[in-house]
């Protein structure tokens, strides 16, 4: 390029750089922390493995990232995941700052808060009660902690360091995690390395290890490590050196200062403490200064996430539910690409999926649009966990498969990348091998779920032997309702991949089993005059249910959700469902009951918006020709379910699952995963501009409306790519494959004849 050019590009660079950093701004990291959306506010970067983060102890409840807005604190861990429910998993590898005498180091100690915490992008700030400004920030693979001391104290400066923290869990389910072992050693030099061991927590994981390391800025006045031997929480070794083993059950240190501030910086990894070492003095070299983190953090989320969206809008609430959006979708997967403690490979290894049957159904499509690279990478480290670990995952942390709530859903995920042409250097021969074994092999029930006994939740399909052999699935197994309406979903992203990859037989005997969740449908089942329904099933034949109160849990036949719900489930049959509810009429009544205040005759509506089973259920009115009840149904929803604030997700988040429903609202389409199908709702705003990477864009217009979605919502007419459109739905290639221009005029009321 010539050097004048070059100018040029620079000046707009670094104009565009400007106007990109601004986006953290809109982040409000403390968004879903209350309410039950479990999102966690402290600092990360984007897929990274360290989540530096508060650990708030409130007995009877339990912290599933480990932030609480009340309670005392138990330490500030390395690891957290993101807005889970079930069971807390990590808050491992803590430190928390103590001032004066320690007694008792391994006592579950907890302080105070002084004050409400505070935190922004790669940032997060607390004080306890005893006077210590506690600073978080965090590169991918270590965490900086900044501690302020009271000034003027003459109290001694502790940092302790408890190896056995994790979160705890309270549900009484089982699923609490436990401390198994490690060790830890402080050197010469006043740095300490090593690793603990944990097991349980929600997917029921057998013993994990995670290795640390760890520096601090001013040299210690004392150090001391502890064990704790029987009844005695804090017994002393001398050596620097402590070790877990059968007397002495959990181990730490404390180190003890004479500076009003401290700094640490620890890495981790999953492969030895060494590596550790490497990670923090390569992501955190000595005399890094904290601000510096800080920043390289905020311009990493500018630059790889938050700037992938641009918009008109300036509507201050929108950009925050936006952006706050975008940012919780990016905390996990984890990419932990060469810091596989399982098996060796050249292949990328993300991890901490929690879980697919959350994430299959609108937000793998969305990072896929947003984050093209990483999720060629994600695809790939699934089949490789396949090809070395046995299964594709459906749910994986701490390098452990499970649990599978329904289906193998990483079967509609691969469907969908595949259909969608992600290609680059994804085997997909043995992508489909690994699909073939989910939908062919039933796996081993050992280790036995206690909730659920009957067959695996680890991996694959338990209840493969009656989809196989009767083509239902029968009450001896949990679940077994909600599973065959999975599993047919399942085999028609067998039946998509199989049929691209020419293996015509195979396409064919998968498309057949895909429909038959129809073994489930019994027309005569009926509910507020509604007839047909999906039900359980013995040899014998249908079962009663109570469609509108049989939302169970592991051991029922419905899971998290009613059969009003999972009648829905099967959008790849649509047409059959259609006829078989009784036409587009009863479909359009049968929607519209759901979304009816009090038809289920108590308050609130059968559509819950609180977990994942009925997101699609607001857009499914473009089925049966009336989009514009979709805008309707799925616009009331985003507006009132969600909002700004702690409180502001309808349920957990569930890895950014919901916050994903909600972008794909702002942005007036809806994924139909497994199809290259988007369904045309309403977009929110004036312009939205997505980068599709390689330069690609698509931009989404909307004119006509308020500019937020809030009045005139209710389309009149589309063009795609300026060409008048007249369908309710779009294909990837439309405007994905190569970018695009979707342009929406709106207005209000609804169109009647709903044609636009
Ligand atoms: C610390 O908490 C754990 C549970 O998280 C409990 O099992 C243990 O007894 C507690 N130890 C002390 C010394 O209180
Ligand atoms: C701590 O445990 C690790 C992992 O088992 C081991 O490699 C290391 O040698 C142990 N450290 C010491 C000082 O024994
Ligand atoms: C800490 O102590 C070590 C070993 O005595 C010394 O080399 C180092 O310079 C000290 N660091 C600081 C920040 O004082
Ligand atoms: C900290 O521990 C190391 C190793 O156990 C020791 O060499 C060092 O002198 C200790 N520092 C202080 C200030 O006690
Ligand atoms: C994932 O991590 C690996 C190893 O650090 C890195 O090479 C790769 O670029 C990362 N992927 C993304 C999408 O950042
Ligand atoms: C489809 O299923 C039906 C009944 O289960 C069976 O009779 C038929 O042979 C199957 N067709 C294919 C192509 O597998
Ligand atoms: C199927 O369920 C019905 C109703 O519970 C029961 O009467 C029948 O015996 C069951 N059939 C088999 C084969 O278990």
């Amino acid at each position: 390029m010539p050097s004048s050019n070059m100018f040029t590009g620079l000046a707009f660079l670094a104009a565009g750089t400007t106007l990109a950093t601004d986006l953290t701004q809109h982040v409000d990291v403390f968004h879903g922390t209350q309410n039950g959306g479990n999102d966690f506010p402290g600092a990360a970067r984007p897929f990274g493995m360290v989540k530096l983060g508060p650990d708030l102890l409130l007995p009877g409840t339990d912290a599933y990232a480990g932030y609480l807005s009340d309670g005392e604190f138990s330490g500030f861990s390395l690891m957290h995941e993101q807005g889970t429910g079930g069971a807390p998993k990590y808050g491992t590898l803590s430190q928390l700052p103590l001032t004066g005498h320690v007694d008792d180091p391994l006592s579950n100690i907890t302080v105070p808060r002084a004050k409400a915490d505070s935190g922004s992008v790669g940032y997060y700030q607390a004080h306890t009660s005893e006077g210590v400004e506690v600073e978080l920030s965090a590169s991918a693979r270590a965490g900086i902690y900044r501690y302020t001391f009271p000034h003027g104290s003459d109290e001694l400066k502790n940092v302790l360091v408890d190896v056995s923290h994790v979160l705890p869990s309270f549900r009484g389910q089982g699923l609490g995690q436990r401390y198994e072992g490690g060790n830890l050693s402080v050197f010469a030099d006043g740095h300490y390395e090593g690793h603990g061991i944990y097991n349980n927590g929600w997917n029921e994981a057998p013993n994990w290890a995670i290795f640390f390391c760890g520096y601090f800025e001013f040299n210690a006045t004392s150090n001391k490590t502890f064990v704790a031997v029987g009844a005695d929480p804090s017994v002393e070794q001398a050596d620097g050196f402590v070790t877990s083993n059968a007397e002495t059950k959990r181990i730490g240190a404390l180190f003890t200062f004479n500076t009003e501030e401290v700094l640490s910086r620890v890495g981790v990894s999953w492969i030895s403490s060494e590596q550790a070492c490497r990670n923090v003095n390569k992501e955190i070299p000595p005399g890094t200064t904290f601000a510096a983190v800080v920043d390289e953090a905020k311009a990493e989320w500018s630059d790889k996430v938050l700037s992938k969206i641009q918009t008109t809008s300036t509507n201050e609430k929108s950009l925050s539910l936006l952006y706050t959006s975008l940012y919780f979708m990016h905390l996990i997967p984890t990419n932990q690409t060469g810091e596989n403690p399982g098996w060796h490979s050249a292949e990328p290894y993300y991890q901490d999926i929690f879980t697919f049957w959350d994430l299959f159904r609108c937000s793998t499509a969305l990072m896929h649009v947003l984050q093209p690279a990483a999720y060629e990478e994600q695809i790939r480290s699934l089949v490789d966990i396949w090809r070395h670990d046995g299964y594709l995952p459906d749910a994986r942390s701490s390098d452990y498969n499970g649990r599978t709530q329904g289906g193998s859903n990483a079967d509609n995920i691969l469907a969908d990348a595949y259909v969608k042409g992600v290609r680059g250097a994804v085997n997909w021969e043995d992508a489909y091998q690994a699909m073939v074994k989910d939908a062919e092999v039933v796996p081993s029930n050992i280790p036995v779920d206690h909730m659920a006994p009957d067959s695996s939740t680890h991996e694959g399909r338990g209840a493969l032997p009656d989809w196989l052999e009767l083509g239902y699935i029968t009450p001896k197994f949990s679940r077994a309702v909600s599973r065959a309406v999975e599993y047919a979903a399942n085999d028609f992203g067998l039946s998509q991949v199989a049929a691209g990859l020419g293996k015509e037989t195979d396409a064919a005997k998968y498309l057949n089993r895909s429909r038959n969740w129809r073994n489930h449908w019994n027309p005569k089942q009926s509910s507020l005059g509604f007839t047909g329904f999906v039900v359980p099933r013995n040899t014998t034949g249908f079962m009663e249910t109570d469609p509108l109160g049989d939302s169970g849990y592991w051991g029922d036949p419905y899971y998290e959700a009613n059969s009003w719900a999972y009648s829905w489930a099967d959008v790849h049959d649509m047409k059959h469902l259609v006829k078989l509810m009784g036409g587009s009429e009863t479909v359009v009544r049968r929607l519209d009951t759901m979304f009816t205040e009090g038809a289920k005759g108590s308050p609130g509506t059968i559509f819950d918006a609180t977990n994942e089973p009925m997101f699609n259920i607001p857009y499914l009115y473009n089925y049966v020709g009336h989009p514009e009840l979709s805008v309707c149904q799925s616009r009331q929803v985003a507006k009132h379910a969600y909002s700004t604030g702690p409180k502001g997700l309808p349920g957990n988040s569930d890895a950014g699952a919901m916050q994903t429903w909600l972008l794909w609202n702002m942005m007036g389409l809806y994924p139909v995963t497994g199809q290259t199908t988007f369904l045309i709702h309403s977009p929110w705003f004036e312009s939205m501009t997505i980068a599709l990477g390689g330069g690609k864009q698509l931009t989404i217009h909307a004119t006509g409306g308020d500019g937020n979605g809030d009045e005139n919502i209710y389309v009149q007419g589309v063009t795609v790519n300026g060409k008048a459109w007249t369908k309710s739905w779009l294909t990837w290639e439309d405007v994905f494959a190569e970018g695009g221009v979707v342009g929406v005029s709106a207005g209000g009321p609804a169109d009647p004849v709903g044609n636009w």
